[in-house]
């Protein structure tokens, strides 16, 4: 139990540092979250979204799962995407992959882990899809992250493919969805380059990128 006890002592060092140097931090947060962003990541404890972007509580909407999916009859995913884009009001939408991605990988070899693979079959099709260019890698290294890569541009195409996305855009809403990546080996983020306004871009910037 100590390894618990040691997260409580945590807390309240870290709450009587907040306090410290900025004594409303915390009832300011309790009446009110208006983040501008919404983080889609994976769960993987290496890649939290706070630190590596050095945002504060109250900054950042997370959702994170095994590779960072966004599966269109995930009513998780959907229902932390409606509530950041209408209620919150979010200005972008950040689907944030890693190089080194276990989920990823295990997707990519077919590696047997137990109900995990279920949900890991959606990494599979964009594999599948991809079959061809990703055979033309030949540093295994490489094609696992290059698979990375084309997960997290599937993801924003079906982040902008979503009713609330639709909506929003329809009338009039800015709202920008994003694909990144982050490294592990050096702790950088890099843009896919696939940001997308709309659903159209969206699929432009994806065909384009996908390709090479
Ligand atoms: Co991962």
């Amino acid at each position: 139990m100590q390894d618990i006890e040691q997260l409580f002592e945590n807390n309240r060092a870290w709450a009587d540092d907040k306090r410290a140097s900025d004594p409303a931090f915390f009832s300011r947060l309790a009446n009110q979250q208006s983040p501008s962003y919404l983080w889609i990541g994976c769960s993987d404890s290496r890649v939290p979204a706070n630190q590596i972007v050095g945002l504060a509580p109250g900054e950042v909407f997370v959702h994170r799962n095994v590779a960072n999916l966004v599966v269109h009859t995930d009513l998780n995913a959907l229902s932390v995407i409606q509530y950041a884009v209408d209620a919150l009001k979010v200005k972008h939408i950040l689907v944030v992959g890693h190089y080194g991605c276990g989920g990823v990988g295990a997707a990519l070899n077919d590696t047997r882990i137990g109900l995990v693979n279920n949900w890991l079959r959606h990494v599979q099709d964009i594999r599948d899809q991809h079959a061809a260019r990703l055979a033309e890698i030949d540093d295994p290294v490489r094609r696992h992250d290059r698979l990375c890569e084309l997960n997290v541009m599937q993801q924003v195409v079906n982040v902008c493919q979503t009713s609330v996305l639709k909506d929003a855009w329809e009338q009039g809403q800015q709202v920008c969805v994003h694909g990144w990546i982050y490294g592990l080996c050096d702790g950088q983020l890099h843009d896919l380059g696939v940001s997308a306004g709309c659903r159209e871009e969206a699929l432009d910037r994806f065909r384009d990128a996908a390709r090479p």
